[in-house]
């Protein structure tokens, strides 16, 4: 699965941004608050008038602080899938299940170099987790390779049948990174400046899946 990542598309015309991707499988919304991360975005008014204008699913990433109290208006609101950070909380499984409650997907994120061990127990109340390959705050970072390592963990409890998730990659990935993930067992690649800062926004999202897709099936 591919979720262009519209930071990196132009704010001023996003119903457009959204069509020119309309093939894409998620739609991925960085909300940044100025406190959690260094850069600030958008909110949920710009959510709800996104939802009204593509049918693509939205895949909100949360990077807030108090997502307990700001997430679950997101799920409300009709976004599809909706991700916090696990250091902006002390009781990540409550803030999952009002997101579920509230009729969205649960996704846990976590930094470059937060640890996936402690988290491995909790992630049977989420949906998707996110594994950041960048710094969050903004796009057109480099790839962070040792993240995959998070991936591989998890990849693994998936295909042992002791998790039920999607494992999701977000920062950096481009044609010279996303096979790597695509290895490590990836299920949804989020890219920004790869997809957006690209005459063609349309057809690099179905070159980023096909070139997934060629390494899943090897
Ligand atoms: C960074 C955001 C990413 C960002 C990725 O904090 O979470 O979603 O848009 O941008 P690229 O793909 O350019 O690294
Ligand atoms: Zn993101």
């Amino acid at each position: 699965m591919i979720a262009p990542s519209i930071l990196s598309a132009d704010f001023a015309h996003l119903a457009d941004e959204a069509r020119a991707v309309a093939g894409a499988d998620w739609l991925h919304v960085d909300v940044m608050d100025a406190h959690f991360v260094p850069n600030l975005t958008l909110g949920l008014p710009v959510v709800e008038s996104l939802l009204k204008a593509t049918d693509i699913p939205l895949d909100c990433h949360l990077m807030i602080e108090d997502p307990a109290r700001w997430a679950p208006p997101y799920a409300e609101a009709g976004a599809y899938n909706v991700t916090f950070h696990a250091e902006a909380t002390d009781d990540p499984v409550a803030v999952a299940r009002d997101i579920r409650a509230a009729g969205a997907k649960a996704g846990l994120s976590v930094k470059p170099n937060t640890p996936i061990e402690p988290y491995l127990e909790i992630l049977r109340s989420f949906d998707t987790l996110l594994v950041m390959s960048v710094e969050p705050g903004f796009g057109g970072q480099s790839f962070i390779a040792h993240v995959l390592e998070k991936a591989r963990i998890v990849r693994n409890l998936v295909d042992a049948g002791e998790l039920r998730l999607l494992v999701e990659i977000d920062g950096g990935i481009n044609t010279d990174t996303i096979e790597a993930a695509a290895e490590a067992g990836i299920d949804c690649f989020v890219a920004g400046s790869a997809v957006y800062n690209t005459a063609d926004p349309g057809a690099a999202v179905e070159a980023l899946r096909r070139q997934a897709a060629a390494l899943r099936t090897v």
